[in-house]
C-alpha cells in the first residue's frame, strides 16, 4: 500500500492503496467516483476513459502510481466551452441509449475536436470506443454539428 495525492475534477484527494491498482478501481472503489464506467477491463472499449493531464487514458489499464500528482478529469469535470457544446449536442441529437458508454465517448470527441483544425473533417475513426447500443450515427451527427459551429467561429 502507498499514499497517493490525486486531483480529480479540480478537487484534491488522498488515497492509500496498492500502487498497481488501476486508476478506474481507485476512482470507483476507493473514492466512490463512478463517472468512469467499467466495460471490458482490458483497455478495449473506452467506457473507463478519463483525461490524465491532457492525455486520454483507459483507466482500467492505467496503474494508479502513474496517475499520482497528475490532473484527472472525468466527464463531471469536463466543463470548458467545447465540452459544453458537446454536451448540448448530445442532448440535441438524443445520443445516449442506455448511456453507459457515453462519458467515454464525450471525452473521446472532446479530444478529437481539440486537435481538429476548423478546415479539417474530424476523423471519427480515431475515437475507438465501443457502444453496445449502436449510437454511432447520432454521435457522428453531434460531433460534426459541434465542429461545424467551431468552424463558423460561434
Ligand atoms: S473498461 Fe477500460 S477500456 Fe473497457
Ligand atoms: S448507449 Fe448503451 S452502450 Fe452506448
Amino acid at each position: 500500500m502507498a499514499l497517493f495525492e490525486l486531483t480529480i475534477d479540480d478537487k484534491p484527494y488522498t488515497v492509500d492503496t496498492d500502487p498497481s491498482k488501476p486508476l478506474l478501481w481507485v476512482l470507483r472503489e476507493d473514492l466512490n467516483q463512478t463517472q468512469a464506467k467499467f466495460g471490458c477491463g482490458a483497455g478495449l472499449c473506452g467506457a473507463c476513459t478519463v483525461y490524465v493531464d491532457d492525455n486520454l487514458v483507459r483507466a482500467c489499464a492505467y496503474p494508479i502510481a502513474t496517475a499520482a500528482g497528475k490532473k484527472i478529469t472525468t466527464i463531471s469535470g469536463l466543463d470548458d466551452e467545447l465540452a459544453q457544446k458537446l454536451k448540448a449536442a448530445w442532448l440535441k441529437y438524443d445520443v445516449p441509449q442506455c448511456g453507459y458508454c457515453q462519458p467515454g465517448f464525450v471525452l473521446g470527441a472532446h479530444k478529437l475536436l481539440k486537435k481538429t483544425a476548423p478546415d479539417q473533417t474530424p476523423n471519427l475513426n480515431e475515437v475507438t470506443n465501443l457502444c453496445r447500443c449502436g449510437t454511432y450515427d447520432r454521435i457522428r451527427q453531434a460531433v460534426l454539428d459541434v465542429h461545424g459551429q467551431a468552424s463558423q467561429g460561434s
